[in-house]
C-alpha cells in the first residue's frame, strides 16, 4: 500500500525527517509514537503533499506509484486520506455540504453522523467553535466519508472524552476490520489502541524511526520509562 524510502523533509529549510524507511501493507494498522517535536506531524503531511514540506531525498510509492510530485488532490484520488491534528476551521461552508461534496450516498453521511453523535452539527460551518471533541469526530466523519485506502491519523482521540473515544475507535475499527483499509495512526495516549487491531508499533525520535514492535509493548513502555528506553531499545536505529 505504502513503501517509504529514504525520505528527507525539510521545513523552512530545516531538515525534520532524515531517512525515513516505512511500509504499511494492505489491512495493516501502523501506529506512531514519538515526543513533541519529534516530526510525526510532518510526516503524514509529507506524505500527503502538504506545501512547505520539501522532499530533500526519498521515495514515497502508494500502490506502486510515485507519489513525490502529486499534488494534494491526486494523492487524494489515488485513495489517501488525513485526519488533522489542528483541523481548519472553515467559515461558510456548512458540515452538512462538504459532506455531501465528498460522499454522494445520502443514508451513508446520515448513518455515519449518527453514529458519531454529530447530527445535531451538520448544519453548522465546518469546526468553527466546535468543541475540541466535536472537532476530532467531525474530522473522522469528513476522512471516512472520503472512504481512503490509507487512513492518516494525527492524534485521533486527544482532546476527546473517553465515552467519545469509545464511539470514535468502535466506528475507525469497523471501517479498518470490514474493507481491509489500511492506517497510520499517531497517539499520545495510546487509548485509541483498545478499540483497533494494530500488530505494528514505531517511535520516531529527532525525525528517525527509532524502534519498532507490538505497540502495546511499546506504550506500556514508554508509560513506564518515557522515550529514554526507546533509545536503548534492541532494535535501535535499524540502518
Ligand atoms: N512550518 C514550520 N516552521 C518551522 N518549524 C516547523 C514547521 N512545521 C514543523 N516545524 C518543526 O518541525 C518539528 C517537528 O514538528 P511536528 O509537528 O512534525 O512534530 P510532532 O512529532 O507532530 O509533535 P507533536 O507530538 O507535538 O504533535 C518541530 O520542531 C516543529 O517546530
Ligand atoms: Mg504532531
Amino acid at each position: 500500500m505504502l513503501d517509504i524510502k529514504k525520505l528527507s523533509v525539510a521545513v523552512e529549510g530545516k531538515t525534520i525527517l532524515k531517512d525515513v524507511d516505512l511500509q504499511i501493507g494492505k489491512g495493516e494498522v501502523l501506529v506512531l509514537f514519538g515526543p513533541n517535536g519529534s516530526g510525526k506531524t510532518t510526516l503524514i503531511k509529507a506524505i500527503m503533499g502538504f506545501g512547505g514540506y520539501s522532499v530533500k531525498r526519498g521515495q514515497m510509492l502508494f500502490r506502486d506509484k510515485v507519489i513525490n510530485n502529486f499534488s494534494i488532490e491526486e494523492r487524494e484520488h489515488l485513495g489517501i486520506g488525513i485526519m488533522h491534528q489542528h483541523p481548519p476551521k472553515i467559515r461558510g461552508v456548512k458540515l452538512s455540504q462538504i459532506a455531501q461534496f465528498l460522499c454522494k450516498n445520502e443514508k451513508k453521511i446520515k448513518d455515519l453522523a449518527r453514529r458519531l453523535s454529530l447530527e445535531e452539527h451538520l448544519d453548522r460551518d465546518i469546526n468553527l467553535g466546535f468543541s475540541g471533541g466535536e472537532m476530532k469526530r467531525s474530522e473522522l466523519f469528513q476522512v471516512l466519508l472520503q472512504d481512503p485506502h490509507l487512513l492518516l491519523l494525527d492524534e485521533p482521540e486527544s482532546g476527546v472524552d473517553l465515552e467519545n473515544i469509545s464511539i470514535m475507535g468502535k466506528v475507525l475499527n469497523d471501517y479498518l476490520a470490514r474493507q481491509d483499509k489500511s492506517a497510520l495512526i499517531i497517539t499520545h495516549t495510546g487509548y485509541i489502541l483498545d478499540y483497533i487491531n494494530a500488530e505494528k508499533g514505531c517511535v520516531m525520535m529527532e525525525g528517525e524511526f527509532w524502534c519498532e514492535g507490538n505497540p502495546k509493548e511499546i506504550f506500556e513502555s514508554i508509560k513506564k520509562s518515557g522515550y529514554e528506553k526507546c533509545k536503548e531499545c534492541q532494535w535501535q536505529k535499524k540502518s
